[in-house]
């Protein structure tokens, strides 16, 4: 049975030239989206590397979402491809492990996206709440 207090621990991977303005132009707007996201602002998408997803799930998080810029826009040229790829191996790493499929999710959010930001991250809350804890991977060691 779940607990009636119980807040998902999200973690977001931000790009710091889309997503992270896109998450500051959601804040100025006054839009509002979980205060359990916990954003990590990285240089670029590609900066995230899997493994980064992975000790988030042993440290306790419930979902791990990674923003970037969309395709086409990184300011890197091409470092959100090499996150893409390295992403889909991933998400078939995660379905080997058993780790529900919606606990994770990349998606492309412009600096001028402060609403889908929001929508995004609210949805995305929805949808840890509704799967409850992440006990999978959880790193024992890692218990307060
Ligand atoms: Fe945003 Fe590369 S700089 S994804």
């Amino acid at each position: 049975m779940q607990d009636v207090n119980y807040r998902p621990k999200i973690v977001a991977f931000c790009c710091n030239w889309c997503s992270y303005a896109g998450a500051d132009l959601a804040g100025s707007s006054r839009l509002a989206y979980p205060a359990d996201v916990k954003i990590i602002r990285v240089p670029c998408s590609c900066r995230v590397n899997p493994l980064f997803i992975l000790r988030a799930f042993q440290r306790g998080a419930d979902g791990v979402i990674m923003a970037g810029c969309h395709p086409g826009d990184c300011h890197y040229t091409s470092g959100n491809y090499f996150a893409r790829r390295r992403m889909t191996l991933l998400f078939s790493m995660l379905d080997y492990l058993g780790i529900e499929r919606e606990r994770t999710r990349v998606e492309w959010i412009s600096a001028a996206e402060g609403a889908k930001f929001s929508k995004t991250m609210n949805e995305f809350a929805a949808t840890i709440a509704a799967l409850g804890e992440n006990k999978r991977l959880e790193d024992l060691r890692c218990k307060k």
